[in-house]
This record gives C-alpha cells, structure tokens and sequence, in this order.
C-alpha cells in the first residue's frame, strides 16, 4: 500500500475523489494533504475524510523556504507518491531533485494544447471542439511532463467556462484515481517522455 500526499491550493474536489477511490483500488491511501492557503477549501475535505492535514503557508516565505518545509512534513509522513490537486505554485528544480518520487499532476485540458491557469477557458477562447483531462509526471516546466493518462471532453458551442470546467472535473475525479492506482502498483515505464503502461 503506497502511501499517497496531496498539495493543494483550493477547494479539494480531486482530494476527494482520490479518497473515495482508494478503497475501490486498494494500492495506495492518501496519508496526508498540504494546503499553502489557510482558507482553503481542501483542509476541510481533508477533515471530513479523516485525513492528516496541515496548512504551510507560503505568503511571504520565499520559495525556497516553503518548500523546505513541505519537504519536511512529507517526510515525517513517509510518503511514496505525490499528488498535485489545484497546487497553485510551481515546484522548483530543487524541490523535484530532492524529492526522489513520483509527483503526478491533473490538469483541466488536453495538454500540450493550453497548459497553465485558466485552461478551460483557453480551450472555449481557441473555439477547440474537444479539451479534456490529463494526468502527467511532473518535470521542471509548467504541465509539461510525460502524459500518464488523458481523457477527452467535447467543447459544446455555447459553453461556459463553468460548464466546460464541471464537464472535465467529472473526468479528472476518475482518471486521477485512475493514475495513482497505476503509479502505486508500478504499473508504467518512462521511456523519454513516452509512458508505456504495463
Ligand atoms: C482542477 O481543475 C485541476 O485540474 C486544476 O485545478 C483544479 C483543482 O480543483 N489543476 P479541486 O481543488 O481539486 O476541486
């Protein structure tokens, strides 16, 4: 059983889905979440699902320092897989090279078509007939590391951000839990940035 944290920034949807699905796969169990906001929505899902939560504030630390911390809980907490869920900051070259594991993040579109904030939006605004979901390893650029699973989404011509957004979520609860089942059981190779799933 790997031993699964989440950082997140926001409300906590995905944290939720990964706690709900983990008793359906049995590989992995989320054992602690991260918040760098106080207020955020994420700590009380975490609450509500009985997991070890803690908020690391990241105003006004520079980077370095907060991740210095993050790196510190993670490993009084001995985990395996780390999960980004909404963690609005990017973790720099240091804190990947030190932290020697799996880090996966979901993003809300068919990456590399519209990586960073607002992707859903990007998708409506380019007038794409199909965005989706993705779930990739994360490198040292902004959604750019090597895709472990992908979902598509149609784009309705009179969309909403919202409702393209709630379109997507659907799929990213499923193939979130999906991919943190595959990565726990080792179920995958990288070769360059190809994953092959076993
Ligand atoms: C999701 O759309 C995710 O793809 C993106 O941020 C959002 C987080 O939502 N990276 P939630 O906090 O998991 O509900």
């Amino acid at each position: 059983m790997k031993r699964v944290a989440v950082l997140a920034s926001g409300r906590g949807s995905n944290l939720g889905a990964l706690a709900a699905a983990q008793a359906s796969f049995s590989s992995y169990r989320v054992a602690w979440v991260g918040a760098n906001i106080e207020s955020a929505g994420v700590l009380t899902v975490a609450a509500q699902a009985g997991i070890d939560a803690t908020c690391i504030p990241s105003r006004g630390l520079a980077r370095a320092d907060h991740e210095s911390l993050i790196l510190k809980a993670v490993a009084a907490t001995s985990i395996d897989i780390l999960c980004l869920a909404g963690y609005m900051r990017v973790l720099s070259p240091d804190f990947i090279s030190q932290f020697q594991r799996p880090i996966l993040n979901i993003h809300p579109s068919l990456l590399p078509a519209f990586p960073g904030m607002h992707a859903q939006k990007q998708a409506i605004d380019a007038g794409v007939r199909w965005s989706g979901a993705t779930v990739h390893f994360v490198d040292q650029g902004l959604d750019t590391g090597p895709i472990l699973l992908q979902e598509p989404v149609p784009v309705h011509p009179d969309d909403t951000e919202e409702e393209l957004s709630a379109r997507i979520l659907n799929i990213e609860h499923r193939i979130y839990a999906q991919a943190v089942d595959l990565v726990a059981r080792g179920a995958f190779r990288v070769v360059g940035r190809t994953v092959h799933l076993l």
